[in-house]
């Protein structure tokens, strides 16, 4: 049987709190949703909290064991109710560890084939940590915030991934308020050079969702944000299917030429 393709997406941000853990958790669940196959790992060893977004803050083998070598990475999958697995992290500090991004690829090697979808969850910042995850990965998501100093951080997420050529596919801008003097999305795609994928709008309801552990589409579905989660899993899967289409069209060529 043919292995799957498994898009290995990165999801990051340089500056802290702008909301890449709410986007992995409502991401993975959206797609679920959908049919598709996902994995969400949480590669921020430093300040995990991807299984608290998710209702299970304790699991008893992680990602760390698997780095050690204490631990097999089928050992450290575990299905969540809403359909996906998580390859999850460990919020000891006595875990604590920077892998390598060649550490993280090996993993990521492990798990791929078995998926559509791996989203990883990262630190913020520029630190060894999050620039592994952004190496070991084939793509990145940018997530920002529509202020300056965000816009600027998320630059050099850009420039970063250009340095260790992980196509970047765009921004998602997180937390928006339509507020006077904010930038409005075609701004921040300029300031960027980057398309904006999608934006999500402050929601109350996405705290009421994070204190609940459940994702907003799951726990709020009607919700303003959650039809924009939606929105941004659906745009991922169109141009999944688009580069479908054009692999089957160059075959088809192919074959007649
Ligand atoms: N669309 C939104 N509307 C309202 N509040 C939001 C929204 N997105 C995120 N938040 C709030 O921002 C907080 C931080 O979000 P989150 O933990 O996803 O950020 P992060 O980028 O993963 O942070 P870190 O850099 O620390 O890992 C959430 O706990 C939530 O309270
Ligand atoms: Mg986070």
């Amino acid at each position: 049987m043919d292995e799957k393709m498994t898009r290995i997406l990165c999801i990051a941000s340089a500056k802290g709190g702008v909301g890449k853990t709410t986007f992995v958790a409502n991401l993975a669940s959206a797609l679920a949703r959908a049919g598709k196959s996902v994995i969400a790992v949480d590669a921020n060893l430093t300040t995990s909290n991807l299984g608290m977004h998710l209702g299970i803050p304790m699991y008893p083998t992680t990602l760390q064991d698997v780095l050690k070598g204490r631990a097999r990475v089928k050992d450290a999958l575990y299905y969540h109710p809403a359909g996906f697995r998580v390859l999850p992290a460990d919020i000891s500090l006595k875990k604590l560890m920077l892998p390598r991004s060649s550490e993280l690829m090996d993993v990521f090697y492990k798990i791929s084939g078995n998926a559509d979808f791996i989203l990883i969850d990262t630190a913020a910042g520029l630190g060894k940590e999050a620039q592994s995850a952004i190496e070991a990965a084939d793509e990145v998501i940018t997530v920002t915030n529509p202020e300056l100093p965000a816009m600027t951080d998320a630059l050099k997420v850009i420039r970063i991934a250009d340095k260790y050529e992980t196509k970047h596919l765009g921004v998602i801008v997180n937390r928006v308020r339509h507020e006077r003097g904010e930038p409005g999305l075609d701004e921040i795609e300029s300031f960027l050079d980057a398309p904006v994928l999608g934006h999500v709008h402050e929601d109350n309801n996405v705290r009421a969702s994070i204190r609940q552990k459940n994702p907003v589409v799951l726990h709020r579905p009607n919700s303003a944000a959650s039809r924009q989660f939606r929105q941004i899993a659906a745009k991922l899967m169109g141009e999944e299917a688009s580069a479908a289409d054009v692999s089957i069209l160059q075959r088809l060529f192919g074959w007649l030429g």
